[in-house]
């Protein structure tokens, strides 16, 4: 029995019948001025993104948080030290543009919605190629932005591991995200310049016309228009004014101090007062943290090539103590700079006999956290300013920030700077 395929030319009532698209606003122009935008943002939000992946040091101990290394990680070098503030710029940068491209990539969206309901949706295998192409770029761009907004919110509504599952989805999104800038470039640069660029920004609602057709001719241009509702220029300035609104929702959390009662949609403000009165990511209470394992029984237990000793914090505290001005730089973009006091980790590196050139894999009494441990590579553990904290802001550290002992540091990424340390192993920096 033969399946009775569509009828190319009677497309079913609704959504793919051209007529059913009726905004007078949608054309090449609209969708190009967006997607030139876009190609801004994007490539931005993307380097960075990969760049926090590069700050893991995802090749050293379980820094790839369980993912298998491949031919994806290409790219990976030695994430460095300087200057100290890198990380929170770069991750900054990822999730403050991440969010004010997201009006844009909506708008975007509405503006070609009708392409998505093209009929008949497969007309040849060129056809079908990009076809799939989109459903890639679609796809993966809804993945990629509602993943990291929801992980900032930490509305963790998805059952799988978000570093991971956006790493992937990254690829995926930004191989797509190249092929369609590369094949529709020249129909962007040509759309906004038969319309001169921002002219059609002047006309007010009453000059509200549809775009011109043109031949081809552009299917995202309404055949029946209805009567516009707003201008372009409202529409945009709209886009515009979220993003914007967006925009310094990110700055503000990304920067900090100050700046973050900017951050009105921010989870992450409110802790109080005093040296300890600053961002808080995992508290002691949800990292299941005892009073009994951070009381005086407490021990720092180095080890290295089969060689262990166990420090009091009381001794720690007769060492060299140095002080830093550090930003605390969280994966989720927010960070915040504050005095930290402690011992250098490469002197406890020299306590183990070691003149540099070691890694130093600092263990947590977490236990069921993710980043229950972290590596710091050879020029994060021969850096002067890396530390293990004991104090911050001249003030014992509190339970919530890592009493008894943190790791601190220049350049690194939030996750990397354990808390409630309990171990430290140095092992010889792989070659
Ligand atoms: C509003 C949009 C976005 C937000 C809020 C966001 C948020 C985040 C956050 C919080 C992380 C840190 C994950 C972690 O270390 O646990 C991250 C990492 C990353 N993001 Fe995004 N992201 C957004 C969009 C994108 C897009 C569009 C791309 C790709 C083009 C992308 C690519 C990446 C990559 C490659 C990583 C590194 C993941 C890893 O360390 O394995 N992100 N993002």
């Amino acid at each position: 029995m033969r399946l009775p395929l569509p009828d190319p030319d009677r497309p079913p009532p609704g959504p793919f019948r051209h007529s059913f698209w009726r905004s007078p606003l949608r054309g090449p122009w609209l969708t190009s001025l967006l997607g030139f935008a876009l190609l801004i943002a994007i490539p931005l939000i993307a380097i960075t993104g990969f760049l926090s992946n590069d700050a893991y040091n995802p090749r050293l101990g379980g820094n790839s948080v369980g993912r298998m290394l491949g031919p994806l990680d290409f790219y990976l070098f030695q994430w460095p030290t300087h200057p100290s503030w890198l990380y929170a710029f770069t991750q900054g940068v990822h999730v403050t543009i991440g969010l004010a491209a997201t009006p844009i990539l909506l708008a975007k969206l509405w503006s070609v919605i009708p392409r998505l309901f093209e009929w008949p949706p497969l007309r040849s295998p060129a056809h079908a190629l990009e076809r799939l192409s989109l459903a890639f770029l679609v796809g993966g761009a809804l993945f990629e932005f509602a993943t990291g907004i929801l992980d900032i919110q930490y509305a963790y509504l998805f059952k799988f591991f978000f570093t991971n599952a956006h790493y992937y989805g990254a690829w995926v999104f930004s191989a797509a995200f190249v092929f369609h800038a590369a094949i529709k470039f020249a129909t962007m640069r040509s759309a906004l310049s038969v319309r001169r660029g921002l002219e059609p920004l002047r006309d007010n609602l009453a000059h509200t016309r549809p775009e011109p057709q043109q031949t081809p001719a552009s299917d995202l241009i309404a055949l029946t228009p209805a009567a516009p509702s707003m201008s372009r220029r409202a529409l945009l300035g709209t886009v515009g004014a979220g993003s914007l609104f967006l925009f310094v929702q990110g700055l503000g959390d990304s920067l900090g101090g100050p700046l973050r009662v900017l951050s009105l949609l921010g989870p992450r403000d409110r802790f109080g007062s005093g040296a300890n009165g600053f961002n808080v990511n995992r508290t002691a209470a949800a990292a299941q943290i005892t009073a009994q394992e951070v009381g005086p029984g407490w021990r720092l237990e180095l080890s290295s090539q089969g060689r262990s000793m166990s420090i009091s914090r009381a001794q720690l505290l007769a060492m060299p103590q140095h002080t830093y001005d550090l930003p605390i730089a969280c994966v989720e973009g927010w960070s915040s700079t504050q005095r930290w006091s402690g011992v250098r980790v490469r002197d406890l590196s020299r306590l183990m006999g070691h003149e540099g050139g070691m890694i130093a894999t600092a263990t947590s009494l977490e236990r069921n956290g993710v980043f229950s441990a972290a590596t710091l590579a050879e020029n994060e553990v021969d850096d002067e300013r890396t530390l293990l904290a004991l104090r911050v802001n001249g003030a014992e550290l509190s339970l919530d920030h890592g009493f008894p002992a943190r790791v601190i540091g220049p350049a690194l990424p939030g996750v990397h700077c354990t808390k409630w340390v309990s171990k430290v192993k140095f092992s010889e920096a792989p070659a």
